[in-house]
């Protein structure tokens, strides 16, 4: 396990997480922003999600052009380098006990009078803290998950690793209320994605997802899964999926940094194939952990 590194500005507890604000790591507890951040008064920020396993990150070039593009979309200028956030990030990693970690970074246009054109002078909050990455579930991989479809009811720019989620937390919190573990969206007949995951299906053996574009999230999972259906030459389609088409799948799946591969063995109610995780998913979940045993080192 690597040793933490230590700075002037560190602090420590045994207890208590310890987080990145601004340059400084500092407790949870001992951390603070002004409620005048645009984050808390507009949510005019993005985010990121980062795994790590034995505190090695998990696609880490990837999620950097993710939340680079983020930003350029909402203009505004990415106040640390690639080389500082991995410096940054590692170094919160190490601060912190647990083996494999789930780091949650965000940037926000930072503290100004609450008005909603730009601030004149650029000054970004930026905020990172990392939880326990819990395994997934042995129970998961036996009985999959059960979803509902919901109308997809977000603006149209999905593509854009937004912190203002309220859509995607009333979809899911409405999957919840009913029993279900994800809720997959449909915008005008057509699944775009999860409220918090990409979609794909199996039809005809052959593995479907929608093409990126402004309507869904560009996931690192997704991206992982092309590249191995890719590399072990599986048929895999980037096309629309009609409603018509997400409801006769042979399987269905949802991929999240933290859900990884989830098989959607429910939906609306009604059982996939015969309940249970399907062959092509068993497949591309190997795949998928023996990538992550690539980052581990013990
Ligand atoms: C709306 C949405 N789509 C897709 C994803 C999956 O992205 P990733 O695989 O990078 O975690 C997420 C992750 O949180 C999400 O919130």
């Amino acid at each position: 396990m690597k040793k933490p590194i230590s700075t002037s500005n560190n602090e420590s507890s045994q207890d208590e997480p310890i987080v990145y604000l601004n340059g400084k790591y500092v407790l949870l507890s001992h951390a603070h922003i002004s409620v005048l951040d645009r984050g808390f008064t507009f949510g005019d920020g993005v985010y990121e999600v980062i795994p790590a396993y034995d505190k090695n990150l998990f696609r880490l070039q990837h999620h950097l052009q993710r939340l680079n593009d983020s930003l350029t979309a909402i203009k505004i200028s990415n106040p640390l380098t690639a080389q500082q956030w991995q410096q940054s990030i590692e170094q919160l990693i190490n601060n912190n006990p647990y083996d494999d970690q789930s780091i949650y970074l965000q940037v926000t246009r930072g503290i100004a009078p609450r008005d909603h054109r730009f601030p004149h002078k650029e000054n970004p909050t930026v905020f990172m803290m990392t939880t326990p990455l819990e395994e997934q579930s042995s129970e998961m991989s036996v009985s999959g998950i059960s979803a509902i479809t919901l109308n997809d009811n977000r603006w149209k720019n999905c593509h854009i690793k937004s912190i203002s989620l309220l859509a995607n937390v009333l979809l899911l919190q409405e999957a919840l209320d009913k029993g279900a573990k994800e809720a997959i969206l449909l915008r005008d007949g057509y699944a775009t994605e999860g409220a918090a995951s990409n979609l794909f299906i199996v039809q005809n053996d052959c593995l479907i997802t929608p093409p990126k574009g402004p309507l869904l999230l560009p996931g690192i999972t997704r991206d992982l899964i092309v590249e191995i259906a890719q590399q072990q030459k599986i048929c895999l389609k980037e096309q629309n999926i009609s409603e018509t088409e997400l409801h006769n799948a042979q399987e269905i799946w949802v991929t999240s940094s933290t859900k990884e591969i989830a098989a959607v063995t429910r939906l609306d109610g009604k059982i996939i194939a015969d309940g249970k995780p399907g062959p092509h998913w068993h497949k591309i979940m190997q795949a998928y952990q023996g990538y992550k045993r690539t980052l581990r080192t013990s």
